[in-house]
């Protein structure tokens, strides 16, 4: 049984191979040692045609990642931007989620991945709004999880790996049994860090604030996008550490991430923030308006398939 909308090819080592062929071996060494890399990206049918939305920021994110884990990944960034529009357009998709992924192969066992091969893929399906169309509209239930965020010096925030989504799959698990539909997870010293699969901003008296990246937080491309935005509007936006009060007493809350996008969050641990407030909507039509290429200024952001 599959939840997921399979194509037709996927991307591998560099040949196109039949979707239900891309298949690896169990003793594939990420699978037993988390030792992989990957991204999340989005691409969305502009008014201009297909756009894969900052997919050379994205590359360029993996790149980083993977070398902070000491791996090479073998392909260039232009080399995979090649490979990701030619499985698009192979797939026929005019708006699909890309999740390109590096990871350490079969070849050897044990911790030290170094002598493992590394494999690349990029795979390609069709995938709505991840936290729900409703939640878009009408915010989600969000809970502070008891399960704290993986600290900067055990798996760095930078890096976006597979060992990282350990940590967020026990939030969001715990989220969903609470009865809410995502998680926000608190850095051991108790500052608030971000969601399981998204970056958090809080709005008060129509100033923007969200954590800095030195505590822990992913580099989340939506995130830098939503604060270019901001500013561009004439909003404040403010990189400070925030504390949980300041979800409690915050005006206005949101989510940003590629499968999240803007996702209002309407109330936390219960307490009501309220309907999605004017910043968080106005930052939403505006960042939809983005990304299906209505705004030339950022036109930059779309890599045209
Ligand atoms: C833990 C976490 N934080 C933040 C984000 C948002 O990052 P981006 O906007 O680059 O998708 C993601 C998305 O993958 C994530 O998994």
């Amino acid at each position: 049984m599959s939840e997921i909308d399979e194509g037709k090819y996927i991307w591998k080592n560099g040949q196109l191979v039949a979707w239900a062929e891309a298949t690896t071996h169990v003793l594939t060494h990420a699978l037993h040692y988390g030792t992989a890399v990957f991204e999340g990206i989005r691409c969305y049918q502009t008014v201009h045609g297909s756009a894969v939305f900052r997919l050379r920021d994205h590359l360029k994110r993996m790149e980083r990642s993977a070398r902070m884990i000491g791996m090479e990944l073998g392909y260039s960034v232009d080399e995979l931007m090649a490979a990701t529009f030619e499985t698009i357009r192979v797939n026929e998709l005019k708006e699909c989620y890309v999740r390109p992924i590096a990871y350490r192969g079969y070849g050897a066992v044990g911790v030290n991945p170094r002598s493992a091969p590394v494999d690349v893929a990029i795979i390609v399906w069709p995938w709505g709004a991840y936290l729900g169309a409703e939640a878009l509209e009408k915010g989600i239930a969000a809970g502070i999880s008891s399960w704290r965020q993986r600290s900067v010096n055990a798996i760095p925030g930078a890096v976006k790996s597979s060992a990282s989504y350990l940590n967020s799959g026990l939030a969001k698990m715990e989220a969903l049994d609470h009865g809410y539909g995502e998680a926000i997870l608190l850095t051991e010293s108790g500052l608030v860090a971000e969601g399981s699969g998204e970056n958090i901003f809080v709005v008060r008296d129509g100033v923007i604030a969200t954590p800095p990246l030195a505590d822990g937080v992913l580099a989340g491309l939506t995130r830098a996008s939503i604060i270019q935005i901001a500013r561009d509007m004439g909003y404040t936006v403010l990189e400070q550490s925030l504390v949980r009060s300041d979800l409690y007493i915050a005006d206005e809350v949101f989510f940003t991430g590629t499968a999240a996008e803007l996702t209002p969050v309407a109330s936390v641990d219960g307490r009501q923030i309220g309907l999605p407030g004017p910043v968080t909507s106005a930052l939403q039509t505006r960042f939809f308006d983005v990304v299906n290429g209505r705004v030339p200024e950022y036109d930059a952001w779309l890599d045209r398939v």
